[in-house]
């Protein structure tokens, strides 16, 4: 069948229209972005739209299962726990057993940063960038647990260039290039909200957007990296999205409790501020553990509280996984089966003329896996409770909550914590807050890393950068 009538059997004729007003480089480059396109699949999710109009049915919402779930140390018996996943996941780090897997496909919109959201200069004093910072974290532990921790970080073809060739200006932020792989996930097209047509950006270009980071599974087997990382002997993926300075890659603890517990996958999670905290939660859905995210969560779900007055809902994702790389190959074996939830946005593009509109209100649907929606697969999972002021503050909007003033705010008073346990005052400014401060992952990435480093004549007096520091 021709491209036309394949194009016309599923609904998208205008495309193969599209086509014919084009000639020269312009129609070829259209013509590839159809032929790439997977037709039937994007004629099940239009179809799915029509039918069904919202997103996937997500089943019935319970709490998460207590067994499941390993609170913040409590007691001595809580401490000794940790205290053997700490080992576990040490052991496990020195043996060469995990990789990092930083999430960094997405278009950061909400920011409104112009390119990929890793190159936003978020230290307050060097004005450093978040991808410089996981970097650091990455070299720091490295050094530490004598590893080579190979990194992987998510592109797609919307941001693989620019985010390529800045890594490359920072001379790969010191690590051997060979340890970092970057690696491309897929692309879905935005329809139409009411006719489920794919939208054309331009008129030699389809309206295209990352596949969501679900398509981190796929892009791992696609490219060979999954495969990479078990001839290596990796056991275990540590994923964590780019826009939380504050994560804490490869935490021991966290890689300790889901290698103890035989885990497939497991999460880490805080406790959600409020109902309205736009966070997933870890929840059971139709008996299974997994994520409900924050639009998918029923208001009055969200609001319920227990005989304590605290949320049944409150074990807010930070997007940190664990996912082991035996349980990533089983799950990508013949073709990953991750349902497709839908987003309505704002998509600009041009009509059937050619000429360019840009909507006032939503007018497309998008469509977008996400890596959590593994959990229910997992045969054993693991659900890790860390403190919200050590782990996560992600700067996800331009002002107010999630934003860089409040990501600096949280860094300045996680450092400032931290000198005050070693003894050093820190002074605070005008607003009482702590002066800004940086400390540099490879001068420590703890507590007790920095109080190893400090030197008895260290003052603080204003705005402080402790190095190592350089790109
Ligand atoms: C996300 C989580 C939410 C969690 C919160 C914690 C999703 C869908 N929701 O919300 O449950 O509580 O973070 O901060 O993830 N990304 C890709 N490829 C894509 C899309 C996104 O790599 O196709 C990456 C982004 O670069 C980013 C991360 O995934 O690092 C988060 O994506 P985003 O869409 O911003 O999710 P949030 O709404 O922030």
């Amino acid at each position: 069948m021709s491209l036309g009538d394949r194009l016309r059997d599923a609904g998208q004729g205008h495309l193969a229209e599209a086509l014919d007003r084009l000639q020269g480089p312009a129609h070829d480059h259209l013509r590839a972005e159809i032929e790439a396109l997977d037709l039937p699949l994007v004629t099940r999710l239009v179809e799915e739209l029509r039918a069904g109009g919202g997103a996937h049915d997500l089943g019935e919402i319970a709490p998460p299962a207590p067994e499941t779930l390993i609170a913040l140390p409590r007691d001595d018996a809580d401490r000794e726990r940790e205290a053997r996943a700490r080992t576990a996941g040490e052991d496990l780090l020195r043996a060469g057993g995990v990789a990092a897997v930083l999430l960094a496909g997405g278009q950061g919109t909400r920011l409104g940063f112009d390119g990929p959201k890793g190159l936003f200069p978020f230290a307050p004093i060097s004005g450093r960038t978040l991808f410089a910072h996981h970097a650091a974290k990455i070299a720091a532990l490295r050094t530490r647990y004598a590893t080579d921790l190979p990194w992987y970080v998510l592109t797609s073809p919307q941001n693989d260039d620019a985010t390529r060739a800045a890594f490359e200006e920072a001379g790969w932020f010191g690590l051997d290039p060979a340890s970092v792989r970057l690696v491309v996930q897929g692309t879905l097209p935005a329809v139409d909200r009411a006719t489920g047509r794919i939208l054309l950006e331009r008129p030699d270009r389809l309206a295209l957007s990352p596949d969501g980071h679900g398509g981190l599974l796929s892009a791992l087997r696609r490219s060979g990296a999954l495969d990479e990382m078990a001839a290596a002997g990796i056991r275990t993926m540590f994923t964590f999205q780019v826009d939380n300075p504050l994560a804490r890659v490869c935490r021991p603890e966290f890689l300790g409790h889901h290698f103890l517990e035989a885990a497939d996958m497991s999460s880490v999670v805080v406790r959600k501020v409020g109902p309205e905290e736009k966070m997933g939660v870890i929840a059971r859905i139709d008996g299974r553990a997994g994520v409900v995210e924050y639009s998918d969560l029923p208001d009055e779900l969200a609001q319920q509280r227990d005989d304590d007055g605290e949320l049944v809902y409150w074990a807010g994702s930070i997007a940190v996984h664990c996912v082991d790389v035996a349980f990533a190959q089983t799950l990508t074996r013949g073709g990953l089966d991750l349902p497709y939830h839908h987003a309505l946005k704002k998509v600009p593009h041009v009509d059937a003329d050619g000429r360019p509109v840009e909507p006032d209100a939503p007018n497309a649907i998008k469509f977008e896996t996400f890596l959590f929606d593994a959990l229910p697969a997992a045969e054993r999972t693991v659900t890790v409770e860390a403190a919200r002021e050590d782990e996560f503050s992600p700067i996800k909007n331009a002002e107010g909550a999630d934003s860089p003033a409040t990501a600096r705010r949280d860094l300045n008073r996680l450092y400032a914590r931290w000198l005050t346990a070693a003894g050093v005052a820190v002074p605070s400014g005008p607003d009482g807050e702590p002066v800004d401060l940086e400390i540099d992952p490879r001068r420590a990435l703890d507590a007790a890393e920095l109080n190893a480093s400090v030197t008895p004549d260290l003052r603080i007096d204003g705005p402080t950068v402790l190095g190592p520091l350089e790109g």
